[in-house]
């Protein structure tokens, strides 16, 4: 009886944005997240820089703290979750946590992107785990479809609406005829936009997040830097309007393709016919259209950015690594360290 009521334990390192919606989401949700593990899930610790700054009811229960290094240093701490983002210094303090044996929770798009294969080849040494859904189209489980559900087929290619911000500007152009510039300030009020919005304009965002997807989808590392990007910075009225007299919607995609024996990837605005599905998708909603050869084509839809359809993506990482815990690993490691030719 013991054994099964042992919780686990997880510490937060980041409270911005998406870390204030997971500590919101938990403190809502413990009953619920205790019932469908069968056991407790203890938030203990939390850091971050503004910690005394941040006002939410509740927060008295855990262990506050501007160092993160007393989350990650915490004996008792099973789960490290970071939403610091960044490269530096969340890259080192993902592998401190790894080389303590810990598993870790991440939403790091840039930092999987640029440096995944050095996480994941720390994660295989230490035999813990590393699970990253909130990185990709926030609460679009996309990650857990492309490992699982579509895990037994092979994608042959896939296509995506996978920045919410640039998706907001377009169809704010589109519908209310507003600048670029207009409508790149509302989706920074609204609080969709990155740290550096020009990630999210100039299409490294989406590239980002296609890095991952292609690594997941393929089973190879991408090579980050030879993606090519093209971003919506250069959209103006006009481009929006002709599109719209000849029947088409102006998005910008990130395409990922299997040519046998390579792989396509890059990001650019692209004209969709306005029936298409994608050209549908308005607002800061995001849509993967995955094909397998088994498959066929399946759409993944839902909002691709925001604090709480992020933190939820992130719960469920925490599930399933606190229930690998328990059972003792369910190792989500990408694939890698296979040639591509080897496949075919
Ligand atoms: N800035 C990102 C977007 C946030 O707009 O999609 C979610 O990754």
């Amino acid at each position: 009886m013991s054994a099964i009521k042992k919780p686990v334990v997880i510490g937060l390192i980041g409270a911005g944005t998406v870390g204030s919606g997971l500590i919101q989401l938990f403190l809502r949700e413990k009953e619920l997240l205790e019932q469908r593990l069968g056991f407790p899930l203890v938030l203990s610790s939390i850091a971050d820089r503004s910690i005394h700054s941040l006002k939410m009811d509740g927060l008295s229960q855990f262990k506050l703290t501007t160092d993160p290094m007393d989350v990650i240093s915490d004996p008792e701490v099973q789960i490290v979750i970071e939403l610091i983002g960044g490269i530096e210094p969340a890259k080192t303090f993902l592998l401190d946590a790894i080389n303590r044996g810990k598993s870790v929770v991440t939403a790091n798009k840039a930092l999987l992107a640029l440096h995944g294969e050095e996480l994941f080849s720390a994660v295989r040494t230490h035999g813990v785990d590393i699970a990253f859904e909130g990185a990709v189209c926030g609460g679009i489980p996309i990650l857990r479809a492309l490992r699982e559900g579509i895990g037994g087929d092979r994608v042959l290619s896939l296509k995506g609406i996978i920045n919410g911000t640039s998706n907001y500007i377009l169809t704010k152009m589109t519908e209310d005829r507003i600048s670029f510039s207009e409508a790149l300030s509302q989706a920074q009020s609204l609080g969709y936009a990155e740290a550096d919005p020009t990630f999210d304009v100039d299409g490294m965002d989406a590239a980002h997040k296609l890095a991952i997807l292609g690594t997941l989808s393929f089973g190879v590392p991408i090579p980050f830097s030879e993606i090519p990007v093209d971003g919506i910075r250069g959209i103006n009225e006009l481009d929006i309007e002709f599109g719209r007299e000849l029947g088409y919607v102006l998005k910008l995609l990130g395409i990922a393709k299997d040519h046998g024996t390579s792989v396509d990837l890059r990001v650019h605005p692209a004209f969709l016919p306005e029936e298409s599905l994608l050209a549908k998708v308005d607002g800061v909603f995001n849509a993967v259209e995955v094909t397998g050869r088994a498959l066929g084509t399946a759409l993944f839809y839902g909002r691709g950015a925001g604090a709480d359809p992020t933190a939820s993506a992130v719960m469920g990482d925490i599930l399933e690594l606190a229930r690998g815990i328990h059972s003792e690993c369910t190792l989500q490691v990408p694939p890698l360290g296979f040639s591509w030719d080897a496949r075919h």
